[in-house]
């Protein structure tokens, strides 16, 4: 079987890239990645040579040459990672957001009409869903949470959805989607609040949080969000939504004192900063069907995933310095090369 996965030089794809090689002995995988800025092939250099994978470097929104590529591999299985994902860029420059996030979902869903797949699998945000109040601890979001997005963003992830699900009812591709909550753990860019922290931290920069830091996330584990879109591959049902988190609330705020006292740094690094504008307060989610319907449940506390990320960041200085200095890029242009 071969699987098409794309943005796998990114964060989560290339976790799941290693997990589906290591999980599935018996299959196959191509990936798709255009190398933006959050794409760092240094990440999968340890697979590049696998007989197993193949690397291809092409922007998704590049219909020709993704029609080609899907003529020539005949994927059975499309799970697609590739998008512009940093809220902050987004309300900077929402057009990419707009190009990546949904043309290129739509050329990925064309070629996968074309080629026949078995599924189509479109990797989703809990924030589509927009956000929740803090003072309702009792609200959660389902599967049946209406659509309200905040960012472009947002917006663009929503937009991408409901191009999925009209491609699933009107031209039955078949389309399974998840939407999970916020991820961390090894390879994350160091744009994102936790490996931002750790970076700061390391070099006694300032910590900018945002507001007062109140906002509240739902913490999942990478390979736990890995693991769920593994069994959404093998027994979910097309056409369905599956929210994906751990009911892992926290606030900002105590993330970033947790991160400096684990690595023994003062809380005077902490510098409160201009709030994002939009900015969502609170996202927590319901995992409720994917547990009843599949037996998904996070397998990694959020106590020992965080140490174990901020001690993966401390032994793999190189990967995240490399991106600070820009040197990953010269990195990314000689591996391209090789594959
Ligand atoms: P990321 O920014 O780390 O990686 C994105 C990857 O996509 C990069 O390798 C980049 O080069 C590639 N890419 C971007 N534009 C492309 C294009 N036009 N063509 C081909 N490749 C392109 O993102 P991430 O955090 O790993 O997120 C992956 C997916 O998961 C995204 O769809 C995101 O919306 C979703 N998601 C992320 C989180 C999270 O907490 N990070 C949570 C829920 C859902
Ligand atoms: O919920 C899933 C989403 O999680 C994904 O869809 C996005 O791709 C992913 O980037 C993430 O979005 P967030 O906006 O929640 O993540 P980010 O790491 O940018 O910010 C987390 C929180 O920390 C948010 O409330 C903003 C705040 N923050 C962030 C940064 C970068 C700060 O206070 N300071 C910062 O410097």
């Amino acid at each position: 079987m071969t699987y098409l996965i794309t943005g796998g030089a990114g964060f989560i794809g290339s976790n799941f890239i290693f997990h589906m090689l290591e999980a599935h002995p018996e299959d196959r995988i191509v990936c798709v990645d255009k190398l933006t800025y959050a794409g760092n092939l240094a990440t999968l250099e340890p697979v590049l040579d696998n007989p197993r994978f193949r690397f291809v470097r092409m922007d998704i929104c590049d219909r020709e040459a993704v029609m080609a590529l899907f003529r020539e591999e005949k994927p059975e299985v499309v799970v697609n990672f590739a998008a512009e994902s940093h809220v902050d860029r987004s309300i900077e420059n929402p057009g990419v957001f707009l190009e990546t996030n949904i043309l290129g979902t739509g050329v990925l869903m064309d070629a996968s009409r074309a080629a026949g797949v078995a599924r189509y699998h479109q990797v989703s945000t809990d924030e589509v869903y927009g956000d929740l109040p803090l003072d309702r601890p009792d609200l959660f979001f389902t599967e049946e949470t209406p659509l309200h997005t905040s960012s472009p963003y947002s917006s663009s992830k929503a937009a991408a959805d409901l191009l999925a699900l009209s491609y699933h009812r009107t031209f039955g591709l078949p389309v399974t989607i998840s939407r999970c909550s916020n991820n961390y753990g090894p390879y994350q860019f160091p744009e994102k609040l936790i490996p931002l922290m750790i970076s700061n931290c390391l070099h006694d920069r300032p910590l900018p949080v945002y507001g007062e830091g109140l906002n509240v996330r739902d913490w999942l584990y990478v390979e736990d969000h890995c693991i769920a879109i593994d069994r959404i591959l093998q027994d979910g049902r097309v056409g369905q939504v599956y929210n994906v988190g751990g009911h892992n609330e926290m606030r900002n705020i105590d993330i970033v004192r947790l991160i400096c006292r684990e690595l023994g740094k003062p809380v005077s690094l902490i510098t409160y900063v201009t709030d994002r504008k939009g900015h969502d307060m609170r996202y927590a989610i319901d995992p409720a069907k994917i547990h009843a319907e599949l037996g998904w449940l996070p397998q990694t506390r959020f106590a020992d995933g965080i140490v174990a990320t901020i001690h993966w960041y401390l032994e793999h200085r190189d990967w995240w310095e490399s991106i600070l200095s820009g040197a990953y890029r010269e990195t990314n242009e000689a591996l391209s090369v090789r594959v």
